[in-house]
């Protein structure tokens, strides 16, 4: 697990990617700023190369990261010219399935139930952010270790997975604490129409919400904006937005973001 998502994401030209996130990382930065209060303690969720996010955000604050990989979270702090011991680094699957068997063979029937739990330990925070993970949990090694053709039948076990995990970071919220989320919820070749139309939007909330919708509307939801959405129904909304990221030279996403209270 920790091998493959290492190999993920050392599988791009990362010191490459930083500077054409440049944009992109201070935009996330100050929605960010925004939720932020003085001593805030912090936990940021799917930090990987931090290419997303200025670490010059945080003066004051505590922060804590929880990654699976932590070779890759090690070299942003680096590459950001930070100290790794100003931090605190916590290891961890996001899942719970890590000791469940479920990625010896990946068969759903054999799924050990019993052994479903997290394998980290968190404390309490009144800032958690979440950075795009949601689809990126299990998706990827899935489809790796199966069938396109069965890639549905695990649709539901990541749906409870994710379901989960929030419930325990709310769990994991200081009375008034609040979260930050960002997910990729489409993703459009660089050349499309539709990359090309949100680029030209990328600063009018209005109508990038109303392309969302409209592709909600015709396909429903898929696994990035089902996370924000079960978070939504757990937190007191206070805000929600898009940013487009421009992933690569060939792809580009629309990021939906909610910022809300316990
Ligand atoms: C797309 S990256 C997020 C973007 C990242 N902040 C950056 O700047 O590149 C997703 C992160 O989620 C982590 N991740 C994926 N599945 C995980 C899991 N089951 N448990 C914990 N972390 C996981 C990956 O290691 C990766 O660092």
């Amino acid at each position: 697990m920790e091998q493959f998502y290492s190999k993920l994401n050392s599988s791009y030209d990362v010191d490459m990617l930083y500077k054409r996130y440049e944009n992109y990382r201070q935009e996330v930065s100050h929605i960010i700023k925004k939720q932020l209060k003085p001593r805030d303690s912090v936990l940021i969720v799917g930090p990987g190369n931090l290419n997303d996010l200025d670490l010059e955000t945080f003066t004051d604050q505590p922060v804590h990261m929880l990654d699976i990989d932590l070779r890759s979270v090690e070299e942003g702090i680096r590459r950001q010219n930070h100290l790794i011991s100003d931090y605190r680094l916590i290891q961890g699957d996001i899942t719970g399935l890590s000791k469940s068997g479920f990625y010896n063979n990946f068969n759903l029937l054999q799924l050990d139930y019993d052994k479903i739990e997290f394998d980290f330990e968190l404390n309490q925070y009144d800032l958690i952010i979440i950075l795009p993970i949601y689809t990126q949990i299990l998706l990827p090694q899935l489809m790796m270790e199966v069938s396109y053709e069965s890639l549905n039948a695990y649709l539901p076990l990541i749906q409870e997975r994710i379901n989960n995990f929030n419930s325990l970071l709310y769990r994991h919220l200081n009375e008034e604490g609040r979260l930050v989320i960002f997910s990729d919820v489409l993703e459009y070749k660089t050349d499309q129409e539709e990359a090309k139309y949100l680029i030209a939007h990328k600063n009018h909330k209005i109508i990038l919400d109303d392309f969302f919708n409209s592709y909600l509307n015709t396909f429903g939801h898929g696994l990035g904006s089902y996370g924000i959405l079960d978070a939504s129904t757990k937190v007191r909304q206070n805000e929600l937005g898009y940013l487009v990221w421009p992933f690569s030279d060939d792809r580009t996403m629309l990021v939906q973001w909610l910022s809300g209270k316990k």
